[in-house]
């Protein structure tokens, strides 16, 4: 007498459109090693890597109640002191990145901010802007930052540009827009966070992250990237910090106690 007994079930005996066999959330298709796994884009890595760090610098106080409509234009006036330090330093870094192979490749005057922050200081804070230009501690090392290893090191350079610019053309995007509606700000006085450049900064960006994805970088580069722009929200969250011990908010953060730093000449601009 013969028993027969059914076949073990397969994946082919399976229906068309059922359901792929899995285990949890893993397809079979991930666990066949002749289907590698797609490569994630260094841009990706890089942003997901230091995710935290963005985090940390866009939910400061001072940047929350920027778009809450609840600073004072003296308030905007000390941000953007801030940054025309930075952006000095970073657009002056950007002159001798241009040559470089591979750093000059981000560099164009398509991002420049420094005359658009000196036109939006004139507006707002009036002909005696300049008077107004006091540094924080944490600028002050943003900006020896910029004019030490970003002026010679691609790595450094890049990962600063990354910070700021990509991050002017995201978040700065929508600040532009809260301080035109909630201050009622004309656009004469908000021209930092518009970019007559870049008329597009969705397509920008993409083709932005694109140039990361080609660099010829090895591990250790992109190990020194992430450190980077690590370090690079780390300075703009505790310059954020400085400006709220200022206005009297928050915890004061270290030598910030001491009062403003004027260390950081202010004489020329360019
Ligand atoms: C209120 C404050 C902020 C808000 C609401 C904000 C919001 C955003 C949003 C929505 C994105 C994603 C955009 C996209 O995927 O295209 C973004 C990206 C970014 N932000 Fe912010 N942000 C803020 C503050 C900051 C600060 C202080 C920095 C540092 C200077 C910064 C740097 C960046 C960078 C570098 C990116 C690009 C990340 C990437 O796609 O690789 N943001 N931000």
């Amino acid at each position: 007498m013969t028993t027969t007994t059914a076949p073990p079930p397969t994946i082919a005996a399976e229906p068309l459109g059922a359901p792929r066999a899995s285990l949890g959330d893993t397809t079979v298709d991930e666990l066949d090693p002749a289907v590698p796994p797609a490569p994630v884009p260094f841009s990706e890595r890089l942003r997901t890597r230091t995710r935290s760090g963005h985090g940390t610098s866009s939910r400061a106080g001072f940047m929350s109640d920027l778009m809450r409509g609840t600073c004072t234009r003296d308030d905007l006036v000390r941000l953007l002191a801030q940054y025309w330090h930075v952006y000095r330093a970073l657009e002056q870094a950007a002159v001798g990145a241009a040559a470089h192979p591979v750093a000059g490749a981000f560099v164009t005057d398509r991002l420049t901010r420094l005359p658009s922050l000196e036109a939006d200081l004139a507006h707002l804070a009036g002909p005696g802007w300049r008077d107004r230009l006091d540094a924080v501690p944490a600028t002050v090392e943003y900006v020896d930052r910029l004019r030490g290893p970003a002026s010679s090191s691609p790595t450094a350079f890049v990962a600063h540009h990354y910070t700021r610019y990509l991050g002017d053309l995201s978040g700065g995007q929508h600040i532009g827009r809260a301080l035109r509606q909630r201050y009622g700000l004309l656009d004469e006085a908000t021209t930092f966070f518009t970019f007559d450049g870049v008329p597009d900064p969705t397509t920008f960006k993409d083709e932005y992250r694109a140039r990361l994805d080609s660099l010829p970088w090895g591990e250790a580069d992109e190990e020194a990237m992430v450190t980077e722009v690590l370090h690079a929200y780390d300075l703009n969250a505790r310059l954020l910090a400085e400006l709220d011990a200022e206005r009297g908010l928050g915890a004061a953060p270290g030598p910030a106690t001491e009062g403003p730093s004027t260390a950081v000449a202010t004489g020329a601009s360019s």
